[in-house]
């Protein structure tokens, strides 16, 4: 299995969809080809993250930045200058809980 640097979660809950989040999925998949980031990143479509009123919304992880990007251009800035360049976009920042690499020490198989 590839080792992905960024997993990218769409919601195309339903005013996302609303939204045209459907579309801006597609548009992931032309900018990360594009930027030859295809190979470095999943994009996985999810039901509502609800911070719907600012919809669509796309959360990156392990980063744990959720982020606002209304329309395909936002989409391209934000393959190109957060992925690609390592850069901020604190305008379409809705939300950041930070990196989310730990495991609850109760869960799974380990439970006790
Ligand atoms: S429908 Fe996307 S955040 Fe609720």
């Amino acid at each position: 299995m590839p080792a992905f640097e960024h997993h990218l979660l769409v919601c195309t809950g339903p005013r996302c969809h609303f939204r045209d989040a459907p579309s801006l999925r597609a548009e992931f998949t032309d900018a990360l080809r594009a930027a030859e980031l295809w190979q470095r990143c999943i994009v996985s479509e999810t039901s509502c993250l609800i911070p719907c009123n600012r919809g669509p919304i796309v959360a990156q992880y392990p980063r744990g930045r959720w982020f606002q990007l209304p329309d395909r251009a936002a989409v391209r800035r934000f393959v190109d200058a957060v992925l690609l360049r390592g850069e901020e976009m604190p305008d379409l920042v809705v939300r950041d809980i930070g990196a989310t690499a730990r495991v609850p020490r109760k869960c799974g198989r380990d439970r006790r």
